[in-house]
C-alpha cells in the first residue's frame, strides 16, 4: 500500500509538459487522477499511452476549463485530497519578453481562482510550482555562477511579467500557509527539460529549440540566440516528478523548496552537447541580436534535501539523449 494508493489527485495543467508527467506516475502509484487544462499550450497527446490509449479515464476525469474563470473552478476543484496547481501561461523568451501583459494578467487569475476555490470547497492540500524567473533580475546579472537560496526572491525584482506572476502566486499561496486556510507544498524549479516538452514555436524553451534546429540541420542553419554564455540550471523532468510526490509526503507547510540540479551549464555548452548526440558535423551560429534572458542562476538545493530527502538521478548527456530521441521520433511523425 503506497501513499499514493487510492488518492484522490486534481492536477491543473495535467494536459502540459510537467503536468502530463506528473499524471502518468500518479496514476501508476495507484491515485485517482483528475486534470484540468484549456488545452492553450497542453495537448491530449501527452496523457496518451504508445497504443493510443489514455491514462486516465477522459470522460470521466478530464475537464477541459479555463480557470481565469473564477466558477469553473468553484464548480471543478472539489472532492480530492490534493490539488496539484501546475496550469499557468509558461513560454519561451521570445514569448514571455513580447507578451509580458498577457502572460502576467492570466497567471495572476489563474492563481488566485484555483487557490480561492481550492479554500471555499475545503481541499485540504494545495502544491504551488514557482519558478527560478522570479529571482530579481540583479542576482542573476552578477558576474561568475550565482547559487541562490529560497529566500533571496525579495526585495523583489523579476525580469519578466512571467516571472512576476509566478512570484505572486508563491506569495498568496504563503499567506493561506500563514493563515492556516490549507496546507500548502511549495516548490521552486529551474529550467526543466525531458520529453513532453514543447518544442515547436515561439513557445518552445531553449533545450527543446536547439534539438529541433539539430534536427533541421543543414536545411536550416543551426542558430543560438546571444552569446552562449548565458547558463541555466537544467534539471530532467522525471527529478521533478520525484520531487512533486515528496513535497506532498514530507514538504507540507514546510515554505519553499527549492528544485534544480545545482550545475550550470552555459547554452554553448548545452549546444555542444546536442551536436554530439545529433551525431551531425554542425558549426554553431551564435548571433548576439537576439536576447538571451537573464545570464544565469543555479539552485542551492539542501532544503530539498533536508526536508525531502530528494536528489538529482539523471544527468544532463543521458537527459538529452532521451528528449532528442523523443522529439526526432515526433518530428518524423509529423513531417
Ligand atoms: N518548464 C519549466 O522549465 C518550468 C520551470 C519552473 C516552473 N515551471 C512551472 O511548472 C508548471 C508547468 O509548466 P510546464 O513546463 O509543464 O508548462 P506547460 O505549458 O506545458 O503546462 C501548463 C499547462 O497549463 C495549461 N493552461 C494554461 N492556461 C490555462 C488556463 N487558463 N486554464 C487551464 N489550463 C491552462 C496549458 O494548456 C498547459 O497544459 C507551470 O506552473 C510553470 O510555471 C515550469
Amino acid at each position: 500500500m503506497t501513499f499514493w494508493n487510492g488518492a484522490r489527485v486534481l492536477v491543473t495543467g495535467g494536459a502540459g509538459f510537467i503536468g502530463s508527467a506528473l499524471v502518468k506516475r500518479l496514476v501508476i502509484e495507484g491515485a485517482r487522477v483528475q486534470v484540468i487544462d484549456n488545452l492553450w499550450r497542453g495537448s491530449l497527446d501527452n496523457l496518451a499511452r504508445p497504443d493510443g490509449s489514455y491514462v486516465i479515464d477522459m470522460d470521466r476525469d478530464f475537464h477541459l476549463a479555463d480557470l481565469t474563470d473564477y466558477s469553473a473552478c468553484v464548480e471543478l476543484i472539489r472532492d480530492v485530497d490534493f490539488v496539484y496547481h501546475l496550469a499557468d501561461v509558461v513560454g519561451g523568451v521570445q514569448f514571455v519578453f513580447s507578451n509580458e501583459s498577457f502572460v502576467f494578467r492570466q497567471n495572476i487569475l489563474i492563481n488566485t481562482n484555483v487557490l480561492s476555490a481550492c479554500v471555499a470547497n475545503g481541499i485540504t492540500n494545495y502544491v504551488y510550482v514557482g519558478t527560478a524567473c522570479s529571482y530579481p533580475k540583479h542576482l542573476q546579472m552578477a558576474p561568475g555562477i550565482v547559487s541562490l537560496r529560497e529566500d533571496q526572491t525579495y526585495p523583489a525584482e523579476p525580469e519578466s511579467g512571467y516571472g512576476w506572476s509566478k512570484l505572486m502566486g508563491e506569495y498568496e499561496a504563503e499567506l493561506a500557509m500563514k493563515f492556516g486556510k490549507i496546507n500548502v507544498g511549495l516548490l521552486r524549479f529551474h529550467n526543466v527539460y525531458g520529453p513532453g516538452t514543447s518544442f515547436q514555436g515561439d513557445g518552445a524553451q531553449v533545450l527543446p529549440s536547439l534539438i529541433c534546429k539539430a534536427i533541421k540541420f543543414p536545411d536550416e542553419p543551426f542558430i543560438v540566440w546571444g552569446s552562449g554564455d548565458q547558463y541555466r540550471d537544467f534539471i530532467y523532468v522525471d527529478d521533478v516528478v520525484e520531487a512533486l510526490l515528496l513535497v506532498s509526503q514530507y514538504g507540507m507547510n514546510k515554505g519553499l523548496i527549492q528544485i534544480g540540479s545545482e550545475q550550470a551549464t552555459t547554452i554553448r555548452e548545452a549546444a555542444r552537447l546536442i551536436i554530439q548526440i545529433s551525431g551531425k558535423s554542425i558549426n554553431a551560429i551564435f548571433d548576439n541580436s537576439k536576447p538571451e534572458g537573464d545570464r544565469g542562476r543555479i539552485a542551492i538545493c539542501d532544503r530539498a534535501r533536508d526536508i525531502l530527502g530528494w536528489k538529482t538521478t539523471v544527468k544532463l548527456d543521458e537527459g538529452l539523449t532521451q528528449t532528442y530521441e523523443w522529439i526526432a521520433r515526433l518530428s518524423a511523425l509529423l513531417h
